[in-house]
């Protein structure tokens, strides 16, 4: 369906930037927070307790916060809640127009686990607001009150999701599960206790009524842990690219440790503007990333090659024609077992050794060998326009 190729590419682009609008707007007041300074006593007396000046795009800027609030609300207050708002519809849009439409080609692999879409996409939605429901709770429960009991119940929750996740589904749509429920942590965040708790200090700067210093302290450990969030989001973003991450057998594990690694990299930043240099931590963290990296490429002990593949029977000769072609053209690269000197895991997870997974895979395959034509990747085996034409009529049929 081209029209839904259309749709995912502008709800992509449209998501990209609105990421971009909320992320930049995270670091930048994470980093505005951090660089705060003791302002002159003359500012301390209107209540503020820490100020900064920058210079950009051609101008000074002058920013104080207050410890509690101003006298009066101005009347132009900015919010900035639909940069995550935006962000997050159109992740989820994402998600159903590739994941869940696509179910059978992207989100289920019957080697992992043999799930109907309906049972999939079911699973998928329970996973992610399942997810947001435990963490919700346990920040409003007992756990949320010490910091040390609470950071470790996030680490469990993670390590958990990431597990579950690839015991459910694809690599691929494991991955995206575990960053859209990340993603939807982090937008609840900003919905069921940011937002509440910046309307409750308006209201009172409004009313002339006491502000309950619970109330930023809550919503600040909110946007603290939406920060360290921010970089292992991203990379599941893009891990979609990286079929050695998602694809290996610990897929698992690889998350969890890029999770942990690009969180502890934040914490580097973090430090940062308060004047901290950790420069420790940013050899740490690079020696963990080559630490994943070796972990991932340590070469596999060989197994039976393609045991999976079954011989096919009752195929009619166009079929036989068509699995042919692919296994001519394709199954170099997109194999369980790949032999090209390049791609030594199945680009974008997309294995065609069997003729279910042609069959599941058919929309995709005409796609990019018959209608865009950049499969075979730069026609290194020199498919010809016939062998196209063919796979166009046995999707015709
Ligand atoms: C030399 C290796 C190579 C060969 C051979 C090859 N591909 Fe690919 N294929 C790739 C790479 C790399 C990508 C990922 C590129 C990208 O990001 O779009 C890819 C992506 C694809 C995708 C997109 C998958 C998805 O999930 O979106 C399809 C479909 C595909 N190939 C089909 C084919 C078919 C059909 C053939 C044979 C006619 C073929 N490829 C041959 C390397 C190869």
């Amino acid at each position: 369906m081209p029209w839904l190729e259309w749709l995912s590419l502008l709800v992509k682009w449209f998501h990209v930037v609105a990421g971009i609008a909320w992320i930049g707007a995270s670091f930048y007041f994470i980093w505005l927070d951090n660089s705060l300074r003791t302002p002159p006593k003359w500012k301390q007396d209107k209540g503020i307790k820490g100020d900064l000046w920058a210079v950009h795009g051609g101008g000074f800027y002058e920013v104080a916060k207050y410890s509690y609030g101003p006298e009066e609300i101005p009347k132009k207050l900015h919010w900035f809640k639909w940069e995550a708002y935006s962000t997050w519809i159109s992740g989820m849009a994402l998600l159903i127009i590739i994941y869940y439409f696509g179910a059978a080609a992207y989100l289920i692999d019957p080697s992992v686990k043999a799930l109907t879409p309906a049972q999939a996409v079911s699973y998928g939605l329970l996973y992610i607001f399942g997810g947001l429901a435990l963490y919700e709770l346990a920040c409003r429960s007992k756990l949320g009150q010490s910091p040390k009991v609470f950071a470790l119940f996030l680490v469990t929750l993670i390590v958990v999701s990431c597990w579950l996740a690839t015991y459910l589904f694809s690599g691929r749509g494991a991955y995206i599960h575990v960053g859209a429920l990340i993603g939807t942590i982090m937008v609840g965040n900003v919905f069921f206790t940011i937002m509440p708790s910046q309307r409750k200090m308006v209201n009172a700067v409004t009313h002339k009524l006491d502000i309950d210093p619970k109330w930023g302290e809550g919503a600040k450990l909110r946007s603290v842990h939406n920060n360290y969030f921010t970089l292992p989001l991203i990379f599941i973003m893009i891990s979609n690219h990286y079929p050695m991450t998602y694809q290996h057998q610990y897929n698992w594990l690889v998350l969890v440790a890029i999770i942990a690694v690009s969180a502890y990299i934040r914490h580097y930043f973090n430090l940062k503007h308060n004047d901290i240099h950790k420069p420790s931590i940013l050899v740490i963290g690079a020696i963990g990333m080559a630490l994943i990296a070796l972990f991932i490429s340590w070469p596999k002990p060989t197994t039976s090659a393609n045991t999976e593949q079954t011989p096919q029977v009752n195929l009619s000769a166009l079929e036989v024609n068509v699995q042919n072609i692919i296994n001519t053209h394709c199954v170099s690269c997109h194999a369980n077992n790949p032999t090209d000197s390049i791609f030594t895991v199945a680009p974008l997870g997309l294995k065609l050794d069997s003729w279910e997974q042609i069959q599941s895979n058919a929309q995709k395959i005409v796609n990019r060998a018959a209608i865009t034509k950049d499969m075979p990747l730069m026609n290194r085996s020199n498919m010809t326009e016939e062998e196209r034409l063919l796979l166009v009529k046995w999707f015709n049929q």
